[in-house]
C-alpha cells in the first residue's frame, strides 16, 4: 500500500523517481508526487492527485526539465486518510520549508499530534495523518537536529506502523529512510554513482541487484554510493547486502495488454517453478527441502491452522481441505485479520502456516507474529523472498511464481496452491499415513499439472463469450463444494474487485438457508462441478437455481453429457485427478473475471480502491 522510491546520486533525479515509481505504481496508483533538491538547495515538489492517471500526468509535468536535481524522493499513494486529490498527494512539505517527507503506514494517533502542531501555530494543507511527520521533522531540523535524528524523532511520537523517507534543504546530499513495524518494507542498494531506496525489490534492479531490507527499528541514510544503516538509538548496523534473485524484465508486461493477461498466461511454468526441486518424477517422490522439521516432529503436530487475506486466504482453504485429507491432521483456513485478534489457542503442536505472496500484508504478519509468539512452528508460503513474512516464520516455502504486478492475484494463487498441495504430501508421508507407493501415484498426477494448466488456458474463446453475457447482470452467485468451494470464492472475489459486479460465494449446500430467496432471472449463477463424490449434489444444486428462473454457467469435467441438459452456458476443463480439479477449475474462472472486466471497459491492471500490497490493516 503506497510506494516509495528515492535517489541520490549524480544524475538528475526527475526521471530516476518518475521510473521508480512506475516500478512501485502497483502499490498504490490513487497518486503520484516527487520531491527533489534543486541547485539551489531548495526542495521542488511536483504532484498530481489524479486517480490512476496521476504518474502519467506527473511524467508529462515534470517533462520540461524544469524542475530537477541529484537528490529526491517520490511517491505513490493508496488513500488512508483524505480523498484523492492534489493537496493530500505525497510528498509533503514542513511548513518551514525545510523537509519534504513520503510515508506508507497509518499514524493512529494523528488527530492529537495534529492538535498539538495547530495549537502551536503549524497550519495543515492536507487531510492526510501523514503531514503530521513532515511538520515534526521540520521544526526538529529547523532547532538544529541532523535528519536523520529528525525522523527518528518524530517517529517516536507516532503510534502505529511506519515507513517513511525524508529529504532536507540543510543536508542536500542524503535522504533518510525509516521503518518501524510492518507498514511495508524498505530495500536499499548502491552502485559508484548513486543509492537507491524503494518499497520493492524491483525498484532497485535498474541500478544493483545487491541490496539490503530495513529491519522494523531500523534507519537508513543514502547518498551517492553510500548506504549507512542504524538503529533508532543511532548507533550504526553492518550488514552485507545480499543477492537478490528478482529479475526486471521478468515484471514487464511484454506484448501482452495487460499484466493479469501475462500472468494468467504465465501460470503453466508458475505450477511448473513451483515443483523445481520438489517434484522428482523419475524416482516418484516429493520433497520440500525448505521444510527442515524432524521427521519426529510432523508425528506431533496435531493441527494446522492455515492464514491469509483473499486470494490467499483462498489458495489457504484449499491447503487445509487437501492437508486433512491426505495427512488426515485437522486442518482450518482462517482469515488473518480475525485470527490476531481473537486470542486463538495456537501451542507448539500447532502447525501454522501463513500464506501471502507479497510477504507484507499488515494483517497476515500481525497474526504470524502471534503464532510466533504462541510458540507454534511457522511456515509461510510467499513469492517475495526477504520480505518480512521470511523473519517471522520459521520455514520459507518459496511458490517461485515469478513477481506478480497485476493488483489480481492470479498465477500466485496457483503457485500458492501447488506449494500448499506438496507441503500436504510432505506431512501425510511424514506421518506415515501414505506410503512411498501412494506418493508415486500421486506426482505422477502432480507431474501433469503444468499441461493440465496450459490446456485450460485454451478455453479463452468460450469464456470470453459467457463474460459478455455475464457483463448484462448487477448481481453473480457463485457455488462450489469441497475443494471446490475456495474456488468459487475466488471466482466471486474475482469477479468484483475487476468487473466491479456484485458477486457472491457460498457453499452450495448452504442454498436453502438463505441465499435461494435471491434466485431469479436477475441474478446469474457460476457453479464449479467437475466429476467427483459431489457432483450429484451440485446437480441438484443447479436444477434448484434453474427451477427459480436462475441462468446457470456450469465449469463442468470434459465428457459430461449431462450437465449441458440443465445448464445454460457449461465451460469444459480436462479431465483429471480430483486432487488436482481445483486448479483446472481455478484458470477459467479468472478468465472469466478479466474478460468481463473487459466487456464492461474496466483496467483488470489497477481496479478501483485496491492496492497489490496491503500494508496496513
Ligand atoms: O500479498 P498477499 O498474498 O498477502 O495479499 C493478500 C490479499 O491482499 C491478496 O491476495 C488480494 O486479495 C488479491 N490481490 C486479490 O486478487
Amino acid at each position: 500500500m503506497c510506494g516509495i522510491f528515492a535517489y541520490a546520486g549524480t544524475e538528475n533525479a526527475v526521471p530516476l523517481l518518475i521510473e521508480g515509481l512506475r516500478s512501485v505504481e502497483y502499490r498504490g496508483y490513487d497518486s503520484a508526487g516527487i520531491s527533489v533538491i534543486d541547485g539551489s538547495g531548495a526542495i521542488q515538489t511536483v504532484k498530481r492527485g489524479d486517480h490512476k492517471s496521476s504518474l502519467s500526468n506527473l511524467a508529462e509535468a515534470v517533462s520540461d526539465r524544469r524542475v530537477s536535481g541529484t537528490v529526491g524522493i517520490g511517491h505513490t499513494r493508496w488513500a488512508t486518510h483524505g480523498e484523492v486529490n492534489h493537496t493530500n498527494s505525497h510528498p509533503h512539505s514542513s511548513s518551514n520549508g525545510l523537509v519534504s517527507i513520503a510515508h506508507n503506514g497509518i499514524i493512529e494517533n494523528f488527530l492529537e499530534l495534529k492538535d498539538e502542531l495547530v495549537d502551536s501555530g503549524v497550519e495543515f494543507r492536507s487531510d492526510t495523518d501523514s503531514e503530521v511527520l513532515a511538520h515534526l521533522v521540520g521544526r526538529a531540523v529547523e532547532s538544529g537536529s541532523s535528519l536523520r535524528d529528525a525522523v527518528v524523532a518524530a517517529a517516536s511520537r507516532v503510534k502505529g506502523n511506519t515507513a517513511v523517507v525524508a529529504v532536507s534543504a540543510n543536508e542536500p546530499e542524503i535522504v533518510v529512510g525509516l521503518r518501524v513495524g510492518n507498514a511495508g518494507g524498505i530495500v536499499v542498494g548502491k552502485n559508484d554513482d548513486s543509492a537507491v531506496m524503494a518499497s520493492d525489490t524491483i525498484a532497485l534492479l535498474p541500478y544493483t541487484s545487491e541490496v539490503i531490507y530495513l529491519e522494523p527499528g531500523e534507519v537508513v541514510e543514502i547518498e551517492q554510493g553510500k548506504v549507512r544503516l542504524f538503529d533508532l538509538d543511532g548507533s550504526p548496523i553492518s550488514r552485507e547486502p545480499i543477492v537478490t534473485a528478482q529479475n526486471f524484465e521478468a515484471a514487464q508486461k511484454g506484448n501482452y495488454p495487460h499484466f493479469m493477461a501475462k500472468e494468467i498466461a504465465e501460470q503453466p511454468d508458475a505450477v511448473q517453478s513451483a515443483m523445481r526441486g520438489r517434484v522428482d518424477i523419475a524416482s516418484g517422490t516429493l520433497s520440500l527441502p525448505e521444510l527442515s522439521l524432524e521427521r519426529e516432529h510432523f508425528g506431533s503436530i496435531d493441527r494446522v491452522i492455515l492464514t491469509g487475506m483473499g486470494t490467499s486466504l483462498h489458495a489457504a482453504m484449499f491447503g487445509a481441505s487437501v492437508i486433512e485429507s491426505l495427512a488426515r491432521i485437522p486442518s482450518i483456513a482462517e482469515n488473518s485479520s480475525e485470527l490476531r485478534y481473537r486470542n486463538p489457542v495456537i501451542g507448539p503442536s500447532t502447525l501454522v502456516v501463513a500464506v501471502t505472496q507479497s510477504g507484507e500484508t499488515a494483517d497476515t504478519l500481525a497474526a504470524m507474529e502471534h503464532a510466533r509468539s504462541a510458540g507454534a512452528p511457522q511456515a509461510v508460503v510467499l513469492e517475495l523472498e526477504g520480505s518480512q513474512a521470511t523473519r517471522i516464520a520459521d520455514f520459507t516455502l518459496p511458490i517461485r511464481a515469478g513477481q506478480e504486478i497485476g493488483v489480481a492475484s492470479t498465477k500466485t494463487m496457483i503457485a500458492s496452491m501447488t506449494t500448499l498441495l506438496q507441503l500436504a504430501v510432505v506431512l501425510a508421508e511424514g506421518r506415515g499415513v501414505v506410503g512411498s507407493v501412494q506418493v508415486e501415484k500421486i506426482v505422477e498426477a502432480i507431474a501433469e499439472l503444468p499441461s493440465l494448466v496450459a490446456t485450460t488456458l485454451g478455453l479463452n474463446g468460450q469464456v470470453s463469450k459467457l463474460a459478455t453475457r455475464l457483463s448484462e447482470f448487477e448481481d453473480l452467485l457463485y457455488l462450489g463444494r469441497g475443494a471446490q468451494l475456495p474456488i468459487a470464492l475466488e471466482g466471486a472475489l474475482k469477479m468484483k474487485e475487476l468487473a466491479y459486479i456484485h458477486a457472491e460465494g457460498y457453499p452450495a449446500g448452504e442454498m436453502k438457508h438463505g441465499v435461494n430467496a435471491l434466485l431469479g432471472p436477475e441474478m446469474a449463477t457460476v457453479v464449479s462441478a467437475p466429476k467427483n463424490d459431489l457432483y450429484e449434489k451440485m446437480l441438484s444444486n443447479i436444477s434448484e437455481v434453474k427451477a427459480r428462473g436462475g441462468e446457470v454457467a456450469v465449469i463442468a469435467t470434459e465428457g459430461d453429457e449431462i450437465v449441458g441438459r440443465v445448464a445454460d452456458h457449461v465451460i469444459l476443463v480436462p479431465d483429471c485427478p480430483e486432487l488436482l480439479q481445483p486448479f483446472v477449475t481455478l484458470v477459467p474462472m479468472q478468465i472469466l473475471a478479466y474478460e468481463t472486466a473487459l466487456a464492461l471497459g474496466r483496467d483488470p491492471d489497477k481496479p478501483r480502491n485496491l492496492a497489490k500490497t496491503v500494508t496496513v490493516e
